[in-house]
């Protein structure tokens, strides 16, 4: 997961369709999150899956990723547009997503 600035945080954080925190249930502590944005009816993107380093390979990415799923296959009409960017291989192909190459490549603009 890349660096966001301050800034787009602010403005961004709040405005997804569906969100996810990871909290510790002794410490309350938050170790992992992701995102759902989009239109909520055509198109859906699944975004800033993260957990921090030291909870890894412990099944938290797995519960966060099966909440998105829980709530994407309950509110996403047919046909739907569902998409991520993975940087990683191997985790998201359990819940059925593909490379979408060669149909369709990938594609990122970095501003600043
Ligand atoms: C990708 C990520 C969210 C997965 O979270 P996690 O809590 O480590 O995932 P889980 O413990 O639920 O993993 C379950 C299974 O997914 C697969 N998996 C998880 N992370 C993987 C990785 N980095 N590479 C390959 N397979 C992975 C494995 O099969 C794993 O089972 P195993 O530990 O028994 O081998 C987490 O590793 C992460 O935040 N990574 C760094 C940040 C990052 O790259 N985020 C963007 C992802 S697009």
């Amino acid at each position: 997961m890349s660096p966001r600035s301050v800034q787009g945080a602010t403005k961004g954080l709040g405005q997804e369709l569906f969100s996810v925190l990871l909290r510790l249930e002794e410490s309350e502590e938050i170790v992992g999150m992701g995102r759902v944005v989009g239109d909520g009816g055509t198109i859906f993107v699944i975004c800033d899956m993260l957990v921090i380093e030291e909870y890894q390979r412990k099944g938290g990415g797995t519960i966060i990723m099966d909440a998105i799923m829980d709530y994407l296959l309950h509110e996403a009409p047919p046909n739907s547009y569902i998409n991520l960017m993975a940087d990683v291989d191997g985790f998201y192909e359990r819940w059925g997503f593909e490379p979408s190459l060669p149909r369709s490549r990938g594609m990122v603009l970095r501003i600043g």
